[in-house]
């Protein structure tokens, strides 16, 4: 298969990538947090056309796009009021809700759970095209499984090249970090996966939700998502607090790795630096291309240092573990 790569403000694109969704094929578009892989949520073939292009383990739910609150409801058995509520704050935006399946979603979506995951996306393209095609877009991350998620148009062509028929690009994406997955059908709001949205905007809005505990085994089976790598470079990640980058690189160094430091101080270092803001959110936006220019430059070693875990630095700094974690 020949990758084809179209800016994504062209209607004709859109129009292209349209026919492609509804003959049962594979486009990479952005959203506002990271590019997704699409394919028609309404054809098992379709859908598991994205697994795959991903290499992507057969028990990994898949979040389903669509253009508006009502097509999410069709989607559903129920949507209870806390649903519409968060609907009405955050969507489009980046907030996953999951909810009680209805009867038109496929078990290749949903690993055979009993819930969907459904959000509706941000970006002009991504809207633009969920209208065009006219059905919900499951779609995952457009990386190859375990890979950080792309944040702009050729990560996605790195991962996926000969494996995807379209690529819209619409430029960097405006979060670079994935959108919040928050789970409605238990007694009380959980939220899975960290993300865009984050926990106090969440409590603010819904009142009690409860964060995930990752060493409570029957939580986790509600996130199968996590059992899996994640967000990972090629290099090896060590995350340190912040202000212990020097010693770690000396470390490294000592040991004969190319090295890297990850931070958001001026430092003196003979490792390659790579500073990015201080502002968490401009933080956020820039990670995942930083892991990737990385790799790019043959690094072998990643020294991260810690951010604080408040606001969307709760979500930069899950992703660093994952990374770390291996
Ligand atoms: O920002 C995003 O969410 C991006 C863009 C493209 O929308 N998508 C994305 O998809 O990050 P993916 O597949 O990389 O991550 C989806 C997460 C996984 O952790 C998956 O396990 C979880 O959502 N998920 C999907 N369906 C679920 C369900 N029914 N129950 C629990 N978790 C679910
Ligand atoms: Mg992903």
């Amino acid at each position: 298969m020949i990758t084809t790569l179209l800016a994504g403000d062209d209607p004709a694109a859109i129009a292209r990538a349209a026919d492609i969704l509804r003959a049962g094929g594979l486009v990479a578009f952005p959203t506002e947090t990271v590019y997704g892989l699409g394919a028609d949520a309404l054809s098992a073939t379709a859908v598991a056309g994205i697994f795959a292009a991903k290499d992507r383990p057969a028990d990994n739910p898949l979040i389903v796009h669509v253009a508006d609150v009502a097509a999410a409801r069709r989607l559903t058995r129920s949507f209870p009021a806390l649903a519409e509520r968060a609907a009405a704050a955050m969507w489009p935006g980046p907030l996953t809700l999951v909810l009680p399946r209805g009867e038109a979603v496929p078990d290749v979506i949903t690993a055979g759970q009993d819930t969907v995951a459904l959000r509706v996306p941000a970006h002009p393209v991504a809207l633009a095209l969920l209208r065009a095609c006219g059905r919900p877009l499951a779609a995952p991350s457009a990386n190859r499984s375990g890979r950080p998620s792309p944040t702009r148009a050729e990560h996605v062509l790195a991962d996926l090249d000969g494996r995807v028929a379209l690529i819209l690009d619409g430029g960097p994406t405006l979060h670079g970090l994935e959108s919040s997955v928050l789970d409605l059908t238990g007694p009380r709001p959980l939220l899975l996966r960290r993300g865009a949205a984050t926990l106090e905007q969440l409590r603010e809005l819904l009142g009690p939700v409860d964060a995930l505990d990752e060493s409570d085994a029957a939580a986790l089976r509600r996130s199968p998502g996590l059992r899996h790598r994640h967000y990972a470079p090629r290099a090896r990640v060590l995350l340190v607090a912040e202000g212990a980058g020097e010693a770690a690189v000396e470390r490294a160094l000592a040991a004969g790795e190319r090295v890297a430091l990850v931070c958001r101080r001026e430092v003196e270092t003979q490792a390659l630096l790579l500073r990015l803001p201080g502002d968490l959110a401009a933080f956020g936006r820039e990670l995942f291309a930083g892991l990737r220019a990385l790799d790019a430059a043959g690094i072998e070693r990643i020294v991260v240092e810690a951010v604080p875990e408040q606001g969307i630095g709760a979500a930069i700094m899950d992703r660093l573990r994952r990374a770390a974690a291996g």
